[in-house]
């Protein structure tokens, strides 16, 4: 019961994918947690299967990360069921996949405005709630895409998930006076059903040979890196990245 006594709040957590592993990680070490996705149904479904699966306090909240007036009603929302708000994971994330010859504004700014501008977002309106606490654990999922160019059409995707890396740094940097910490995890290959529906069998197939370790990566080995960083034992890391991809991308 490594986090008993805190609260969660995990953007993007109503699918089958990270959000939602990182959502049942926390609620598994006693964390009370908070589903904010913009999907209704699922929302609520997934807080309250989590409740009843792990025994803690869980509000689904609807919020779609790129509208600032949700997610400071979300946080809102949080703080008064909760009382406070300790972690933030920023894993929403949107792909449109687009050529840059061909994309169009729209799909430009929904994928910088989901991955990015809600990062800034959820990231902002928690700040205020740390600082008085003189606590916080800020996780940013980014992706191997802030590092290495994509052939598949995701300039807008690679060009958020670098700037992520330098927004987090920079928080970091402003808040560790605050006890807050700040940290990116750059995952590869995460399979899910997403990903499965809009890359050809034979693109994945080209990508699993490319990693190391001989598989794709699986929400939950996200979900323990996510841990990692948002334990209160990591109090001195701040400001770094941590990429989890079975040694796909090995930085300097
Ligand atoms: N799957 C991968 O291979 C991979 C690799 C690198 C990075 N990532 C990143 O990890 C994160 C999670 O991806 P995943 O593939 O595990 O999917 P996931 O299951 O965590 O799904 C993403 C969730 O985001 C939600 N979402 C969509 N638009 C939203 C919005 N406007 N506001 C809030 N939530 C929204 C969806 O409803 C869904 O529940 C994303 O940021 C993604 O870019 C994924």
């Amino acid at each position: 019961m490594r986090f008993k006594g805190k609260v969660a709040i995990v953007t993007g957590s109503a699918g089958a994918g990270i959000g939602q592993a990182c959502a049942r990680s926390f609620a598994k070490e006693g964390a009370g947690v908070v589903i904010a996705d913009p999907n209704s149904k699922r929302t609520f479904q997934v807080a309250e299967a989590i409740k009843k699966d792990y025994g803690v306090e869980t509000l689904g909240v609807v919020c779609d990360a790129s509208n600032k007036e949700q997610v400071e009603e979300m946080v809102k929302k949080t703080v008064e069921k909760f009382g406070r708000v300790d972690i933030l994971v920023n894993n929403a994330g949107r792909e449109l996949l687009a050529q840059c010859v061909d994309m169009t504004d729209e799909q430009w700014n929904v994928v910088i405005g989901v991955c990015l501008y809600g990062t800034f977002f959820c990231t902002r309106a928690v700040l205020p709630y740390m600082i008085k606490q003189n606590y916080g654990r800020l996780v940013h999922i980014s992706s191997v895409a802030g590092f290495v160019g994509m052939d598949d059409g995701e300039s807008h995707y690679c060009a958020a998930k670098a700037a992520i890396m330098g927004f987090s740094r920079a928080v970091a940097a402003e808040t560790a006076k605050y006890n807050i910490t700040s940290n990116v995890i750059a995952p590869g290959l995460i399979m899910n059903e997403f990903l499965k529906r809009i890359y050809p069998p034979e693109v994945l197939q080209k990508w699993h040979t490319m990693i190391p370790k001989g598989r794709p990566g699986k929400p939950e080995d996200i979900a323990n890196a996510v841990l990692f960083f948002a334990a209160e034992e990591s109090e001195y890391i701040t400001g770094d990245i941590l990429t989890v991809a079975g040694g796909f991308y090995m930085h300097q």
